[in-house]
C-alpha cells in the first residue's frame, strides 16, 4: 500500500468524480482545518457548483455517497455549504504506519523526472576568513542540498570560490610593497596572507594610486601573467586548505572546488557572443550590455572593465554556461545573501538575452542576514566582523558549561565530542527555523535548550526514544493498534512526512522541514505521556507503540538529517 495517505485519498475521489461525470481536476483532499470534525477535507463540491448549475451541498451529498461504501472510512460527512469532511479508518492508519515503519525512504516518494541541480553555495573569498555571513550559506545550502538529493534529484555543488577579483591584486601589490617582489609570496600562511589583504583594503581606500596599481595587476594576473600566477596560486591553494577545514566542520559537502577563475576562458566566449549577438557596447572604455528599464532601473553589467579586466558578474555569466555546457545542468540554484538579488537579476537576464542556458532553471534563493541583539548585523564586541571560527566556538563554550564532567562511563573526548554535536546543533537550527528570506538574531542563552523550538530539543527527544527501545529490548515491536486519540494524532503526525519533505523540495525551504521536526517530537511528548509502552494494557499494545515510537525516532533523524544535523545516541547534562 502506498504510504501516501492523500494519494490514497485522491485516487478514491478520481474514480467517484469520473463515474459521476464531475471534472477530476477537483478530485483532491487536503489536511483538515478542523481536525475535531476530520482529517481530510474535499471542497472540489463548491468549486464544481458554478458549472454544473447545482448546489454545491447537492454534489458534495452525492460524492460523500460513494465515499460511504468505502470501508476505508470512519465518517464522511457533508458540513457548511458543501464541504465533504473525511476521517480515516483507524485500521487504515495502522496499515499505513506498518508499511511505512519497514520502509527504507520512510513513505516518501522521489520526484517524477529527477533533475540535475548545480548548487551553487559557500562563496568564500581567498584571504579571508568565514565569517558569520557565510553561516547561513553553507547551512541552508547543504539543507537544500540534501533534501534535493532525497527527494531523488542529482546534485553537483560547487563552492564558487571568490579568486578572481581585484582583491587578488590588492594582494600582489601589498606583497611587493613589502618585499619588494614576489620571491617569498609561496611562504606565507593564511594568517599572513591576511594581514596583507586587510592592509591593503586600508591603503586602498585611502589611495587612488594603490587602487590602480591593484587593478593593473589583477588585469595582468588574469591576462596570464606567471609570476603573478604562481604567487596567485599559493593564495588561493592556503585559502581554500583554510575554508575547506571550516566547511568540513559544518558538515557542509562540494562536489566542486572551482572558483571565478576557472571561468576565464569562457568570459572571452561570453563577450564574442555578445558582440555576434550585437548586444554588447563600448561605453568608456568598458564593454558593457545594458538591460531592459521597464519596471525598475537597473545598471548595465560590465563584461569588460576599462582596464581590460573581468569583473563578478562577467565571470558568473561565464560560470552558468560552463554549468550547462559541462555539467549539463537542469536547474542552477545560488544560496546566496539576498543584498545580491539584484545582482542575480542581472545575470539571469543576460544568460537569457545571450542564450547560453536555454530551458535551464535559474534560481537566487536570497537570504536575510545574521544580526546581534540589536538587529544589525553580528558584530564581535568591539565591533568587527564575527568570523565564523569565533562563533562556533562561542557557541561551543556556551553548551560545555552544561555538559556534566566525564566519568566511567562517558569519557572526556565523549563528552567533547557531544558539545561539539549540540553545539552545531543548536547554531544550524536556530538558522533554519526561520524563514529563509528573514534574517535572525543569533541568540546564545537559549538557544541550546533541550526544550523550546532548538536542535538540541529534537535530538533530546531522539535520544529519550532511544533509551525507550534500550529499556523496551525484551518487548518486539508489532503491528500498529490505534487505541487512543493520543496515538491516532501520533500516527496522522507521521504520515505527514511525505508532504513535508514534498514542500520543503518545492518551495527550497528547510523550515518547513524544522517546523515539522518540533511539532512530530512535541506529539510524541504528549503520546508518551498519556500512553505507557512498558506497561500497556495488552502486550500486543505494548509492541504497537513500540513500533510508534521506534518509527518516531527514525522520522526524527531523518528530518535532523536533511537539515544537516547529527543524533547523539544519547544527550547529557549537568544533573
Ligand atoms: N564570493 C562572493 C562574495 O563574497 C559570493 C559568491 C556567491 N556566488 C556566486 N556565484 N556569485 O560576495
Amino acid at each position: 500500500m502506498s504510504a501516501s495517505l492523500e494519494k490514497t485519498i485522491n485516487n478514491k475521489l478520481l474514480s467517484i468524480f469520473n463515474t459521476l461525470g464531475y471534472d477530476s481536476k477537483f478530485a483532491v483532499v487536503k489536511t483538515s482545518d478542523r481536525p475535531d470534525l476530520s482529517d481530510f477535507q474535499c471542497n472540489g463540491a463548491l468549486a464544481l457548483a458554478k458549472s454544473e448549475h447545482k448546489n454545491p451541498r447537492e454534489i458534495a451529498s452525492q460524492i460523500a455517497e460513494e465515499l460511504k461504501k468505502d470501508a476505508d472510512f470512519e465518517t464522511i460527512s457533508v458540513d457548511g455549504p458543501g464541504f465533504i469532511n473525511l476521517k480515516i479508518n483507524n485500521s487504515l492508519i495502522g496499515k499505513i504506519i506498518d508499511s511505512t515503519s519497514i520502509d527504507e525512504r520512510l513513505g516518501c516518494e522521489k520526484v517524477e523526472s529527477p533533475k540535475k541541480i548545480v548548487l551553487d553555495f559557500g562563496g568564500p573569498n581567498v584571504a579571508k576568513a568565514l565569517h558569520v555571513g557565510h553561516l547561513r550559506s553553507a547551512v541552508i545550502g547543504e539543507s537544500i542540498r540534501r533534501i534535493e538529493e532525497f527527494v531523488g534529484n542529482k546534485t553537483i555543488s560547487d563552492v564558487h570560490f571568490g579568486d578572481w577579483g581585484t582583491p587578488m591584486g590588492m594582494i600582489l601589490a601589498e606583497i611587493i610593497r613589502k618585499d619588494g617582489n614576489l620571491s617569498k609570496a609561496h611562504n606565507y600562511n593564511i594568517e599572513e596572507i591576511s594581514a596583507f589583504y586587510k592592509q591593503a583594503n586600508i591603503r586602498c581606500k585611502e589611495d587612488e594610486g594603490a587602487k590602480e596599481t591593484a587593478r593593473q595587476i589583477t588585469a595582468k594576473l588574469q591576462d596570464g601573467n606567471s609570476e603573478y600566477r604562481k604567487a596567485w596560486q599559493h593564495l588561493r591553494d592556503v585559502s581554500v586548505a583554510a575554508v575547506k577545514k571550516n566547511y568540513d566542520e559544518l558538515d557542509a559537502h562540494f562536489d566542486l572546488w572551482l572558483g571565478e577563475s576557472d571561468a576565464h576562458e569562457t568570459c572571452g566566449e561570453i563577450i564574442k557572443i555578445a558582440q555576434q549577438k550585437g548586444i554588447s557596447e563600448v561605453d568608456d572604455g568598458a564593454t558593457i550590455i545594458r538591460l531592459e528599464e521597464s519596471n525598475k532601473p537597473k545598471p548595465p553589467v560590465i563584461l569588460v572593465k576599462s582596464d581590460g579586466g573581468y569583473a563578478y558578474q562577467v565571470t558568473d555569466i561565464a560560470t552558468i554556461k560552463m554549468r550547462v555546457d559541462d555539467l549539463k545542468a537542469d536547474e542552477i540554484i545560488y544560496v546566496v545573501d539576498k543584498r545580491q538579488s539584484l545582482h542575480f537579476e542581472q545575470v539571469f537576464e543576460v544568460a537569457e538575452k545571450l542564450g547560453i542556458a536555454p530551458n535551464v532553471k535559474l534560481q537566487h534563493i536570497g537570504f536575510g542576514t545574521v544580526n546581534g541583539a540589536d538587529g544589525k548585523p553580528f558584530k564581535t564586541r568591539d565591533g568587527g566582523v564575527m568570523n565564523l571560527e569565533d562563533l562556533i566556538k562561542l557557541s561551543k563554550d556556551k553548551v560545555r558549561e552544561s555538559m556534566p564532567e566525564p566519568d566511567d562511563k562517558y569519557d572526556a573526548a565523549y563528552i567533547e565530542k557531544l558539545t561539539t554535536q549540540i553545539a552545531m546543533a543548536a547554531i544550524k537550527f536556530q538558522d533554519l527555523k526561520n524563514n529563509i528570506a528573514s534574517g535572525y538574531i543569533f541568540e546564545l542563552e537559549d538557544f541550546a535548550k533541550f526544550d523550546g523550538k532548538t536542535g538540541p530539543y529534537i535530538q533530546y527527544a531522539i535520544a529519550r526514544i532511544n533509551s525507550i527501545l534500550r529499556k523496551g529490548n525484551n518487548i518486539k515491536e508489532g503491528n500498529v493498534l490505534i487505541t487512543n486519540n493520543e496515538e491516532r494524532d501520533l500516527a496522522l503526525k507521521i504520515m505527514q512526512l511525505n508532504n513535508i519533505v514534498m514542500r520543503a523540495h518545492e518551495s527550497k525551504e528547510p523550515s518547513i522541514i524544522s517546523d515539522y521536526a518540533y511539532t512530530l517530537a512535541q506529539t510524541f511528548s504528549t503520546f508518551y505521556n498519556a500512553s505507557s509502552i512498558m506497561n500497556a494494557e495488552s502486550p500486543e499494545i505494548s509492541a504497537s507503540r513500540l513500533r510508534l515510537a521506534r518509527l518516531v525516532r527514525d522520522v526524527l533523524t531523518k528530518l535532523l538529517y536533511l537539515l544537516g544535523i547529527e543524533a547523539p545516541e544519547v544527550m547529557l547534562k549537568k544533573a
